[in-house]
């Protein structure tokens, strides 16, 4: 459906975007996910035809879109700062690209009620923008984009402004409205935990590269590089290296698979702090170390526990039982077992790359 590749843009020195190479399946809810100025909004206003490459070629729908303005795309941007004309009711902002581009005033009335009615905002299309909340302005934004049926929908932060609990509901929103309306959407966020949520697929930006895509459960299990296993979900790190009998970290071995890494050179390991267990006291075949804090976080609950040198983290559920006399105390003797399967290695430990 979408195809970018070599896509580069520079601006003077800097680079924006380093040669891409990408592929969107139609109909695909696609997220950039990345730090900030790793180059989402350039990749993104690329597409859109808002920002020439320097090098590199945009094909939609097996057309050549490189050189067209942005009008001519099949694609249809929501901005940031989703500008609606604060003159217009939301009714005739939506409306306004159709009769712009020559259609009937009836007509386009009546395809902007169903763009209303689509992101539930039917019974607004008389309000002005400056009556309605931050989100519905978001949502009028969203009716705006659709309205005019674009094949892609290309979304920068659309969800940034909002507080936590409106942004989840418009999370919901927007997987409906992309289930509704079959289209191809390609998102920018920083918030990884909106990337899982939402995303068939994830594209993990760096420096204006792609280091890895992938669909979020096959991200999260198997991410690429310490980067992208710091940047999405937490990781405990530590530095081990693996012998004939395990991996050895922290002057302890544990059971790991035997290709987990190449024997008998120090290398980085991980693993996620949520598939581990904690035991009291010292067990075999784990690491041995003390409680250093507890950080409660409403659900669970995150022990900091330092092994060696290290300070490694395990989650832990919180039940009613563990809520009252479950929980670990600070400076008592624990264990934390990873099954083999769970750890992860990301290469010689010079490579600090996280
Ligand atoms: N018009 C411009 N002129 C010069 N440099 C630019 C321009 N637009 C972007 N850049 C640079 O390109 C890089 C990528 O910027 P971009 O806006 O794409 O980042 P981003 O990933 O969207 O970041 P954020 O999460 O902060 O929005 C940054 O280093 C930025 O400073
Ligand atoms: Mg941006």
């Amino acid at each position: 459906m979408i195809e970018l590749t070599g896509l580069t843009k520079r601006f003077g020195e800097v680079v924006g975007v380093d040669c891409v190479d990408l592929r969107v399946e139609e109909g695909a809810f696609v997220t950039l996910l990345g730090p900030s100025g790793c180059g989402k909004s350039t990749l993104l206003r690329m597409i859109g035809g808002f920002e020439e490459p320097t090098e590199g070629t945009i094909s939609i729908d097996g057309r050549d879109v490189t050189d067209l303005p942005p009008n001519r795309r099949p694609v249809n941007m929501v901005f940031q700062d989703y500008a609606l004309f604060p003159h217009m009711s939301v009714g005739r902002n939506v409306a306004y690209g159709l009769k712009v581009s020559g259609m009937a005033r009836s007509e386009a009335a009546a395809e902007a009620r169903k763009a209303l009615d689509m992101v539930g905002l039917a019974d607004r299309a008389e309000a002005m923008p400056h009556q309605l909340s931050g989100g519905q302005r978001q949502r009028v934004a969203l009716a705006r984009a659709i309205v005019r049926h674009p094949k892609v929908l290309l979304l920068d932060e659309p969800l940034s402004a909002l507080d936590a609990n409106l942004r989840e509901q418009m999370q919901v929103e927007l997987r409906r409205l992309h289930r509704l309306v079959g289209l191809t959407f390609i998102m920018v966020t920083h918030d990884q935990s909106e990337a899982l949520a939402m995303s068939d697929r994830i594209v993990v930006m760096r420096d204006g590269r792609v280091v890895q895509q992938a669909a979020p459960s096959e991200l999260y299990d198997k991410p690429a590089d310490a980067y992208v296993a710091g940047f999405v979900g937490t990781t405990s790190f530590f530095e081990g290296e693996m012998t004939r009998t395990g991996l050895r970290a922290f002057g302890q071995t544990i059971r790991a698979p035997k290709d987990l890494a190449p024997h008998g050179r120090p290398a980085r390991f991980g693993y996620r702090p949520e598939k581990v267990e904690l035991r009291q006291g010292h067990v075999a075949d784990g690491l041995t170390g003390h409680v250093d804090e507890l950080l409660y976080r409403g659900d669970a609950v995150r022990v900091f526990v330092n092994v060696g040198d290290g300070r490694l983290a395990v989650d832990l559920q919180v039940t009613d039982r563990a809520a009252t006399d479950g929980l670990p105390r600070p400076d008592e003797a624990v264990t934390i077992v990873i099954p083999p399967a769970r750890l992860m290695a990301f290469g010689p430990a010079a490579d600090k790359a996280a």
